[in-house]
């Protein structure tokens, strides 16, 4: 079992003996290593069973602190970090020669973001380097949005959880980075929209996506966020409830409604169809449903715009066939 504390020197003193903490963030909670001992950023991938080729985002409380470890930053970034800092944005930039390789995974970009969460903002201050975190779950798990997911998960591997409450956003950054021809690129949504991002650098980022794939062995197969519980998504539920119906369902609704007929659990994730509001209890319900021993999950997907198409990917990958 895992120590659950909100005393931020202790998890100070943790980070700095190169050993792992797991930290909450607005987005999701992290598994943190000390960037700058690569021997403990090691152990992030043991941990999380994650392949050495997939590179792990640096964290700061500023941007003023990431300026070393990046090559000069852009009239854009710097118009980005002022406008979306503290919060939910990761920006892909050229990195300098103080991040180690360990970080990217040999890659000549590094993933930066000054998350929006304020136990975490005063660790980084306090710390004073750069953390490395993934999501704080095993690889191609769901991320965890609580204390309890990550002790479920990896009580049994690391020695301490920071405790900063449920998550507010839910779902992972946006990622953003800028391709050989300097067009802004979205590789993975999050809840910082493409039109977001637009009103901010007047240029609209094409949603590449391709997280997941770049890091596959050819042959390996692209099942993330993804519960244990065989898992369908729909965007016609009562369709599938009756298609479905000899087997014990566990229902997850975007928006408040009822099954006509019996089925095992249902959970509703908000009472307006809000997109935040569903992206923000998506991951707990679908925890909570993953506990339950249901034959079969059944998720309703939701509007496929603005941060609807964040949620949407999640459940896509949910429900991947391994
Ligand atoms: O909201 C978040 O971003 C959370 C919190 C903890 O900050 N972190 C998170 O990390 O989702 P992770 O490792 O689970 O997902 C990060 C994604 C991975 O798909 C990784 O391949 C990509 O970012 N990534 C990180 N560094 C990269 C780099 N240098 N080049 C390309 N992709 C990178
Ligand atoms: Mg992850």
């Amino acid at each position: 079992m895992a120590i659950q504390t909100q005393d931020i020197e202790k998890a100070v003193a943790a980070l700095n003996e190169g050993k792992l903490v797991a930290i909450p963030t607005e987005t999701v909670y992290g598994l943190a290593a000390k960037a700058t001992l690569p021997e403990a950023v090691s152990q992030i991938f043991k941990v999380k069973n994650r392949p050495a080729s997939n590179p792990l985002i640096l964290h700061f409380p500023n941007l003023e602190a990431a300026l070393p470890y990046i090559k000069k930053p852009s009239q854009d970034v710097l118009k980005l970090s002022e406008t979306f800092w503290p919060g939910p944005l990761t920006l892909l930039l050229e990195k300098s020669d103080l991040v180690p390789d360990i970080v990217t995974a040999g890659s000549g970009r590094v993933a930066i973001r000054v998350p929006d969460h304020t136990l975490t903002l005063k660790l980084l201050e306090k710390l004073n380097a750069p953390i490395a975190a993934p999501s704080a779950n095993p690889s191609g798990y769901i991320s965890p949005t609580l204390p309890l997911h990550v002790e479920n998960q990896l009580g049994q591997q690391i020695p301490l959880i920071l405790d900063g409450g449920p998550c507010s956003r839910g779902i992972e950054s946006t990622i953003l980075g800028w391709n050989e021809t300097n067009d802004p690129v979205i590789y993975r949504m999050g809840t910082i929209t493409p039109e977001a991002i637009k009103k901010c650098i007047k240029r609209l980022p094409k949603i590449l996506d391709s997280e997941g794939k770049k890091v596959e062995a050819p042959g390996m197969l692209s099942k993330h966020y993804a519960p244990k519980t065989p898992t369908l998504i729909t965007d016609h539920l009562s369709a599938a409830i009756k298609l479905h119906s000899d087997k014990k369902l566990g229902i997850i609704r975007s928006l408040p409604g009822k099954s006509e007929l019996p089925v095992f659990k249902e959970f509703i994730l908000s009472s307006t169809g809000e997109f935040e509001e569903v992206a923000r209890n998506l991951y707990e319900k679908m925890h909570e449903m993953d506990q339950l021993s249901v034959d079969l999950m059944i998720i309703e997907t939701v509007p496929d715009e603005g941060v609807g198409i964040a949620i949407n990917d999640r459940l896509r990958r949910a429900a991947s066939v391994k």
